[in-house]
């Protein structure tokens, strides 16, 4: 079937959600408050991210219950990833992110391992998908690219899924191709579900191009690797500087 026009304009455009999680992880790291995560996100936005993703953890390794408030109050569009606990229910009522993202989560972990299973504790996520949904929040889940969590998050009354890009991302040769079709197939069968598709996880310079020609995915959130990027691409930088201003202070020029 020939693409109308809309249909064609609609799968040109692609939102890039920045997690800006590692942020704070360097943040925490002293007590103060440099990197600023409010920095971090004002710059995520004027180059180009169309939003700003959080995830508030159990144990709060990261991101902090204030860091959400604020990005909120300074205006961010604010994509909360978080489990579907009491308490982060409670905290998105309250908060009242403009997207929740719910994934799984394991204290140990080091990173969102795997896809919810939505087959599991149904009345539950549904009961927690309607609650979110009453405070104003799109509702995304996190998932496996497979058509039965698919169908299954649009039972649940979910707005949209997230397909989890990792084994994709970290998979070679033959297996990647085949992780890569996975991906496709799913992002058609979510769009003929009639839920809006994204992605993400493990996604890098190297590796977002295929995912981003995926025509029904509408949004990719990607964090890690452009925080750890950002330090190649600027450090260099950042040392001129400092040894420039040593310099200057002993009465040497530039
Ligand atoms: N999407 C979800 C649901 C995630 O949990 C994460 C990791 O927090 C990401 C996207 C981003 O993954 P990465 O940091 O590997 O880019």
């Amino acid at each position: 079937m020939e693409e109308t026009r809309t249909q064609a304009e609609h799968h040109r455009k692609i939102r890039l959600g920045v997690n800006i999680d590692h942020v704070a992880t360097l943040r925490n790291a002293r007590s103060g408050e440099h990197p600023n995560i409010l920095s971090a996100a004002e710059i995520a936005c004027s180059n180009g991210a169309d939003s700003i993703t959080v995830h508030l953890r159990e144990d709060r390794r990261h991101i902090r219950d204030k860091d959400v408030s604020c990005l909120l109050e300074a205006g961010f569009r604010v994509n909360l990833e978080m489990a579907a606990t009491e308490e982060m229910i409670s905290i998105a009522e309250h908060l009242r992110p403009h997207s929740v993202c719910l994934v799984p989560e394991k204290r140990e972990e080091q990173t969102t391992e795997g896809g919810l299973d939505l087959l599991v504790d149904k009345e539950r996520l549904k009961t927690s998908v309607a609650r979110l949904r009453e405070c104003g929040a799109e509702v995304a889940m996190f998932i496996e690219a497979d058509a039965i969590q698919i169908e299954a998050a649009k039972q649940l009354g979910a707005q949209a899924v997230e397909l989890h890009t990792g084994s994709y991302a970290i998979a070679e040769g033959e297996e990647k191709q085949q992780r890569l079709q996975q991906l496709r197939v799913a992002a058609r069968s979510a769009d003929s579900c009639g839920i809006f598709c994204h992605a993400g996880h493990g996604l890098d310079f190297a590796n977002v191009e295929s995912v981003a020609r995926i025509p029904e995915v509408i949004e990719l959130n990607i964090g890690y690797f452009l925080v750890a990027q950002a330090l190649f691409d600027s450090l260099g930088a950042v040392v001129a500087r400092m040894k420039s201003l040593m310099l200057a202070a002993r009465g040497a020029g530039d």
